[in-house]
């Protein structure tokens, strides 16, 4: 894992990012000035973290404290032993998660990389890929607002996929940001570089190619 200058450890059933190219976008987007200003205040959450690889990225930043939530028992496991193994224990909790999708408070940058596809899951590790109703997204467009401090944001990171298999529109996006009174303040694209995006036998074919992959930065509406 470039980002990292390190591995990154998968468990059986956990999504694992084998696309480096969104971990590269949490990378090298700019930290919230907030965070920035004040590195040991600063704070993010990680919503679905699965292997916790957006997590350490954001502790390797210099975040403060991260903390990384999943509703798969396997990712827990999985978040916990790698936080463990990049000896990050000081600097990510792994909570055992509460009611909603949120942890407890508010913080300076809230990350969530989604199910991509609104689909059904028919095995273990497609919960990370499928989510028949959009659940987690829309949960996390509605509860931002209400968990960021002041001047703080949420990266968004989404595949386009979606879009082009003809099971989302960019309006449906667009509106849901909207609804949930949340300001774009910025698309940040990246291309997928997987072997499967450029593999022409692959059925997917023309929807992979033409993928995109965004990190949206969105404040709370004024
Ligand atoms: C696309 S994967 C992203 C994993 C990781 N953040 C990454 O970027 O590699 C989506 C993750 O969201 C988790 N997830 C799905 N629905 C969820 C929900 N309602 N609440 C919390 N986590 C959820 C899945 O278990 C999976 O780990």
């Amino acid at each position: 894992m470039s980002a990292l200058g390190t591995r990154i450890h998968p468990h059986y059933g956990v999504f694992a990012p084998v696309r480096g190219e969104y971990v590269d976008l949490v990378a090298h987007t700019p930290l919230p000035p907030v965070a920035r200003h004040s590195p040991a205040t600063s704070s993010a959450f990680d919503l679905g973290t699965g292997t916790a690889v957006l997590a350490a990225v954001l502790a390797c930043r210099g975040i403060n404290r991260v903390v990384a939530t999943d509703i798969s028992p396997r990712a827990l496991a999985c978040a916990r032993e790698n936080v463990h193994r990049l000896a990050l224990t000081d600097r990510i909790e792994v909570p055992v998660p509460g009611p909603g999708l949120y942890p407890e408070g508010r913080a300076d940058l809230v990350v969530c990389n989604p199910p991509w596809l609104p689909a059904r899951p028919t095995s273990l590790i497609e919960q990370g890929v499928y989510d028949p109703d959009s659940t987690m997204l829309h949960s996390f467009l509605a509860g931002l607002s209400a968990h960021l401090r002041p001047g703080g944001e949420g990266w968004l990171i989404l595949p386009d996929l979606a879009e082009h298999l003809d099971l989302r529109t960019r309006q449906q996006l667009l509106d849901a940001i909207q609804a949930s009174q949340l300001r774009i303040v910025d698309k940040i694209d990246t291309k997928p570089r997987h072997p499967r995006s450029k593999d022409a036998a692959d059925p997917l074919h023309t929807a992979r190619s033409a993928e995109t992959t965004s990190l949206w930065r969105l404040f709370p509406a004024p």
